[in-house]
């Protein structure tokens, strides 16, 4: 994993794709962030949770992680009901909400058309979550919301798919880091029952105290 730690560009237009949507975005929505989103939370966190991209409305708009859109509502509950957030709810950039020992960032730092980023700009991006990876403790641990996070977390490591499978709720052992897996908390996962509040709630608290 590389020791570099690259800031996240405001400007980047290193995805084409995405730097144009992003322009298509802000033209209409002048008053969105529409640029990458950095992560948010204590620089020495000790809990990583890493998420797939911006939502269009939600992220994208506010340039906090999981901030104006369904997504964030069980993610920013569930780290206040374990004391790792000071608010429940996470209402914009500067709403006064801090994290404890807790960081959050996205897979991908520009908002994708459809929610779906590009294997090509997954790479891209890769270098923003591997310095995160670095800057995490030996024994920190990790929450990967979704199969995409999960796979950038374990291509970060330079480990083997095959060997880490992705399944809710599952614990994996990364280079001495815990990696906990859940299914994202998207508007369609928690509406469809797919994934429940306890199912989350669950993940989060053997995350924080394997190693508390
Ligand atoms: N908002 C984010 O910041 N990340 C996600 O993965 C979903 C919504």
């Amino acid at each position: 994993m590389p020791r570099v730690r690259p800031s996240a560009e405001e400007n980047c237009r290193a995805c084409a794709r995405l730097a144009a949507f992003r322009d298509r975005i802000q033209a209409d929505h002048p008053a969105y962030w529409c640029k990458p989103v950095p992560a948010f939370g204590v620089e020495e966190a000790r809990l990583l949770v890493v998420g797939l991209a911006p939502g269009l409305h939600g992220a994208n708009a506010s340039g906090r992680p999981f901030t104006g859109d369904h997504a964030g509502i069980l993610l920013y509950k569930t780290l206040h009901h374990l004391g790792l957030a000071s608010a429940a709810v996470s209402a914009g950039r500067n709403d006064g909400l801090t994290l404890c020992q807790t960081r959050i960032v996205n897979t991908v730092k520009c908002v994708p058309p459809q929610n779906r980023p590009l294997p090509a700009e997954i790479r891209q991006c890769a270098p923003y979550l591997q310095a995160e990876l670095a800057r995490l403790p030996k024994n920190g641990v990790i929450v990967a919301l979704g199969r995409v996070a999960h796979e950038a977390v374990v291509r970060a490591h330079d480990c083997r798919l095959r060997d880490y499978p992705f399944a809710h709720g599952a614990r994996h052992e990364l280079a001495g880091r815990l990696l906990f897996d859940s299914y994202h908390c998207s508007r369609y996962n928690t509406q469809t029952g797919r994934l429940t509040e306890e199912a989350f709630v669950a993940v989060f608290e053997a995350a924080q105290s394997a190693r508390s």
